[in-house]
């Protein structure tokens, strides 16, 4: 019998996927001004606003098939509103997702189709189903490095569209310190 070695390594304390079969994507400042209430600010263009590390086998549109992933946010602000990701809906509306944090302070930003929000607190070790019907956002609250795991279908698609369309009714600011939420209905 062979014995091989992973493909893949993800330090799961300090660090990040690693691995040549590891997909990797930055994104800037410069191309997450849109997310953001207000993005009149001092950051330059060019500063990372959060990395996404993922790994797949075999043909994506095949069912059963999962992607790995991770996403690395940092702490940073724009005008005292929490760093967010894009957000999504799944494509297909029956494919669930598994998040569970690794490092850091955040929220877990839900919305549902009929635009009611609500957040799970993830802090390390917390495990989050995210259910296919649910849009799904993640906000680095800390002051480090909101590092969060991720497992979902390869069939799963990412539906950013919609949620540009009909943006996500919710806000959090960073204000003195305290994490302030802001409702949003225009
Ligand atoms: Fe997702």
């Amino acid at each position: 019998m062979e014995i091989k070695e992973a493909k893949i390594f993800q330090d799961y304390l300090n660090g990040v996927i690693t691995g040549s079969e590891t997909e990797t994507s930055k994104k800037l400042f410069k191309d997450a001004r849109s997310f953001y209430e207000n993005s009149d600010c001092d950051l330059s263009d060019d500063t990372v606003m959060y990395e996404v590390y993922s790994y797949s086998q075999g043909d994506p549109k095949q069912t059963g098939n999962l992607n790995w992933g991770l996403t690395v946010m940092k702490p940073v602000t724009v005008n005292q509103e929490c760093n967010i990701t894009r957000g999504h809906f799944h494509e297909d509306l029956n494919c669930a997702e598994i998040y569970f944090c690794l490092h850091g302070e955040g929220l877990l930003l839900f919305m549902d189709e009929n635009d009611h929000c609500y957040a799970e607190k993830m802090k390390t070790g917390t495990v989050h189903h995210i259910d296919g019907h649910l849009a799904h956002r993640l906000v680095n609250t800390g002051d480090e490095e909101l590092r969060v795991g991720a497992c979902w279908p390869t069939t799963a698609g990412h539906d950013y569209a919609r949620i540009e369309k009909n943006p996500f009714k919710v806000r959090i600011f960073k204000e003195n310190g305290n994490i302030v939420v802001k409702e949003r209905h225009s």
